[in-house]
This record gives C-alpha cells, structure tokens and sequence, in this order.
C-alpha cells in the first residue's frame, strides 16, 4: 500500500502545498499548487487573521484535488530554535530527562513556555561526546498552526521547522556530495544552513528575503510595490540592462546574506579543517532571481546551483510542465511530504 501525504508550507508571502505517494523506493508528485498569503499575515494573531488564512489553505488543497487530509506542516525557522549542541554521552533516557537543562543554555524563552524535541545524531564514543540536533518551539506557536490546520479540514500529523524538511530533500538530491552550503530565500526570511553527511549541523535565520528586495526598488525608484516585484523579477542583477540600475540597489541587501555564507563556510572549515564544501544549494522564491547563482558562485567561491526538489520525485508527465518553472518554491513542501511519519 502507498502512503500519501500532503506537504504544507506557510510563507509569508506564498502557501505552499504537495501531495506524495511513498511507495517502496518511489516517492511520487501526486499534486503541487500554491496560493499568495492572505495580507492579514501569518505572523498576526487575531482570530480572524487565523480564519482567512484558513480558508485560503482550504481552497488550495481544494483545487489541487487532494486525497488525503494528512499533513506535515512546516513552522518557520526564524520562529523556533534549531542547534546541533555537543553534550558528554549519554543513554537516551539520561539524555530525556537532562535535554530541559542542556537547553536552558540556548534558549530566551521560559522552559514552560516551549516544547522541545531532540534527536541523537552522532556519537563519539572516544572524544566521550554525541551531537544532538535540538529543536525548541514557542507552545504558543504550536497551538496556533494547529489551530489553523484544523480550522482549514486537515489532520496535523506533524510540525517541523522548515529548513529541516529543506535538509531531506537537498541531502536525497545530493548523495555523493558530503557537505552542502544551504540559503532559502523567501519573502522575509533567509536561512543559512550546513549540512554534512545528509544531516543538519548548522542553521541561523536572518530577516532579510524578496519582500525586502521589492520594498527597496519601491523606495529608491518611487515605484509601486507591484511594478518594484515585476522590475526586481525581470531584472535582478544583471549588469547590463537598465545599466546595471537594480542590481546596485539589491547589492547591498546581497551583500550582507553573502558575508553570512562566508561566515558560516568559515565556521565549517574551522570544525572540519580536512574536509570540504563543494556546492551551495540555493531555494525559496527567491533563488530565481535573475543572475543570482552567478553572484553567488563568484563571491563564495563555491559552485552554486538552484534547488530542485522535483529531481528527488517521480512524477507525471502531465504535471511536470506545470510544476517545474516554480519548482524552487516546493523544496520545503515536498521535504515536509517526504518525512518519516507512523
Ligand atoms: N522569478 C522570481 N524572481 C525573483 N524573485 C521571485 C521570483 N519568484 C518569486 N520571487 C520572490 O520570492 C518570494 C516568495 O518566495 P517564497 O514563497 O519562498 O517565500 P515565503 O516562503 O512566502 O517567505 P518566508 O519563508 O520568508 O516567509 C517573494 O519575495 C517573491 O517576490
Ligand atoms: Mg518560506
């Protein structure tokens, strides 16, 4: 028997959604579609906000035909803290009731006011110490995407942060490369992440995405936000149309998600010094940018290729044509679809 699940992604800026079928080895694209975010954003917490996004995420699945109301949703990471933190070893019942403890040290919130979910990943028996991938998420922030899924007529069958359903698909994508430079840009957020060994050893959120880029079209040339979007989609970096105008103003937006990438190749080289990363996957709506991976390769020095989650997927020849041009934008979606669920 196959096992469908739906994926489902709430941006700030766009919903996201996909249907899988997990059978044996093949995992397959039943169906993908997105809708923009209402403006009463996600981020809001009125009740009303919480119906209309609702109701938006209801006429989504509506449209793409779904057959199954199960789904993986993904929390944004930017709203919940994910650390890989090095502990002395332990048995994993030792490790239940002292992971409270060990969190305390990363955490701003009040311990009664989170829920915290851990995963062992390595062990190192002789340096007597193990890695252990640590989640933290506002309770209140649980709630609340629960709320919203039952409010739309799906079944919450689990919360994950975004970029971890981001580090399944890109590591299946990428088997023989052990170590990958992670950014999904979205609207307003960018997340940077390491992955080694198909696993999630690093990851910071920083307020930076397309929205921004947009708004700051809008301000410098006076535009609408819908022309500064359509200037910032026909034109992005390149350097030579409209002389190179857009690009000076999106540089310096750039700049700063660029010296963060730096920073975090630094930080693995100095972790791992005999090893290497060869390629930057980049994601979210973002990432298609005109000339982006091009900047990117040149100023990090690393290869630098946009993410395409349809490439882990069997999928139907029918909707292929109309998936693969947004394809970037389903990387959380279809990570969120793939994961291991009882
Ligand atoms: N072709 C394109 N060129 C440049 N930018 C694009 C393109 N297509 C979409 N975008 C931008 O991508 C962003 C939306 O991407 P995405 O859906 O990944 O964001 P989101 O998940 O809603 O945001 P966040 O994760 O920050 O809450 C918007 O800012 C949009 O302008
Ligand atoms: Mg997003």
């Amino acid at each position: 028997m196959s096992k469908i699940l739906l994926g489902l992604d709430i941006g700030t800026h766009t919903i996201k959604c996909v249907q899988l079928s997990r059978e044996k080895e093949i995992t397959a694209l039943l169906a993908a579609g997105y809708i923009p975010t209402p403006i009463s954003s996600i981020s809001s917490n009125t009740q009303n906000d919480e119906k209309v996004i609702a109701g938006s995420i209801n006429r989504l699945v509506h449209d793409m035909k779904v057959s199954t109301t199960d789904v993986v949703v993904s929390l944004p990471s930017s709203k919940v803290i994910t650390r890989v933190v090095q502990i002395p070893i332990m048995s994993e019942k030792e490790l239940d009731s002292s992971i409270q403890w060990e969190a305390e040290q990363y955490i701003p919130w009040q311990l009664s006011q989170v829920k915290i979910d851990y995963d062992i990943i390595l062990r190192d028996e002789s340096a007597g110490k193990m890695s252990v991938l640590m989640v933290a998420a506002p309770i209140i922030l649980i709630e609340k995407y629960m709320r919203l899924i039952t409010l739309s007529g799906l079944n919450p069958i689990a919360l994950e942060p975004d970029i971890l359903a981001v580090t399944r698909v890109i590591s299946e994508g990428f088997e023989t490369l052990p170590n990958i430079l992670v950014a999904s840009i979205g609207a307003t957020t960018t997340d940077i992440a390491l992955i080694r060994d198909k696993i999630l050893i690093y990851t910071k959120s920083y307020p930076v995405g397309g929205s921004t880029l947009t708004k700051a079209i809008a301000e410098e040339l006076g535009f609408e936000a819908s022309q500064a979007e359509e200037y910032k989609k026909t034109y992005g970096f390149e350097e030579d149309k409209l002389e190179g105008k857009i690009a000076k103003i999106l540089m310096p937006y750039f700049t700063n998600i660029l010296n963060e990438m730096e920073k975090t190749i630094t930080y693995f080289k100095e972790q791992y010094p005999k090893e290497e990363i060869k390629l930057a996957v980049i994601n979210g709506g973002t990432a298609r940018i005109p000339q982006l991976m091009t900047l990117m390769t040149k100023n990090i020095g690393i290869d630098s290729q946009i993410s395409n989650p349809l490439s882990v997927l069997s999928i139907d020849p029918n909707i292929l044509p109309i998936v693969s041009p947004d394809s970037p934008i389903y990387t959380t979606a279809v990570g969120l679809a793939m994961k291991e669920v009882e």
